[in-house]
């Protein structure tokens, strides 16, 4: 079968089957073509939130596709190939958080939707990139911060909040290896260029950087923004969007580092078999998804 035979038949199968494929802004660009949503881990959420579809096919990493089948308990969500997972998230578990609860007892847990289910069901509140100095910002001054697992985004947080938040070590290994000194060059190479640099980079080259956004934060600055020239400081599939919905304006990959394996372990195939197959369901037990649920929507509300 050639690819277009291929797309043809996930479109006959997911309108079959009345499926809705979600995929995040890092996966392949033709994932990201035939994809009814693209978008960042908040959108995504609401998104799943939101559905009706009785099949969800979430083209993601692993805890993007628990985190869809918290929110959307009654639809069947498929993950094309569970192989895709998140480092970061794996960085941490359920045991670690209780260490620390029990270290620090009077502290509010904050944790970054990259993290498995059985983490979520531990913590006070979750955030994602988008949202995270929101989220910090609604607990009260006087009151402990615990951020986990990524030490970038919260120190990232801390400093734009002025507050003080003990980390989890937890980082990116994609977003951790860019280095202030590669900004630097391309920005000595591209003086012109606004450098839009995610979160999990570390808080020197977010320093460095004009804007630190979130995917979603980044495509919807481009679109807006009056400049044509743009580093991009995250995944490298980020700019298949970002060239197509901006035709006119050129973006410059930060570092050819800047790739999440996992990310591009979903191809057509497995989305096809994923669709035949009804593979491979994503499988929580009811009493984590109640307990995982509620950080989750607290952080709805507020976002
Ligand atoms: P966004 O929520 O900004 O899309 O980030 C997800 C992610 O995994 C970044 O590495
Ligand atoms: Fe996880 Fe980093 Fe990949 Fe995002 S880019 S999914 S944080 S490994």
């Amino acid at each position: 079968m050639d690819m277009q035979e291929k797309i043809t038949r996930i479109d006959k199968l997911r309108k079959k089957r009345n499926a809705v494929i979600l995929a995040h802004n890092y996966v392949l660009p033709e994932i990201q073509d035939i994809a009814d949503f693209v978008g960042d881990s908040l959108e995504l959420s609401i998104k799943a939130q939101q559905s009706d579809a009785p099949i969800i096919v979430f083209c993601g990493v692993s805890f993007m596709a628990e985190t869809a089948k918290i929110l959307s308990p009654e639809s069947m969500v498929l993950h094309p190939n569970p192989a895709s997972g998140c480092p970061m998230a794996d960085m941490i578990d359920a045991q670690k958080v209780r260490s620390l609860k029990k270290e620090f007892p009077h502290a509010v847990t904050v944790c970054y939707v990259n993290s498995t289910a059985a983490v979520k069901a531990e913590v006070d509140i979750c955030c994602t990139s988008a949202n995270a100095e929101k989220i910090v910002s609604s607990i009260p001054e006087n009151q402990e911060v615990i951020f986990m697992p990524d030490k970038n985004l919260g120190a990232n947080v801390a400093n734009e909040l002025q507050r003080e938040i003990t980390l989890f070590p937890g980082y990116c290994p994609t977003h951790d290896r860019i280095l202030p000194r590669m900004l630097a060059d391309i920005k000595q190479q591209y003086p012109h260029a606004e450098a839009l640099v995610h979160p999990e980079c570390s808080p020197e080259v977010v320093e460095l950087a004009d804007y630190a956004l979130s995917t979603g934060g980044i495509l919807r600055y481009a679109r807006q923004s009056n400049k044509r020239q743009f580093i991009i400081g995250t995944e490298e599939d980020i700019l298949h969007r970002l060239r197509k919905e901006n035709p006119g304006k050129e973006f410059i990959l930060l570092n050819t580092a800047l790739i999440c394996p996992n990310m591009k372990k979903i191809s057509i195939d497995d989305v096809l078999k994923s669709l035949e197959n009804l593979q491979y369901e994503v499988d929580l037990s009811p009493e984590l998804i109640e307990k995982a649920r509620r950080p989750i929507e607290k952080m709805l509300e507020l976002s």
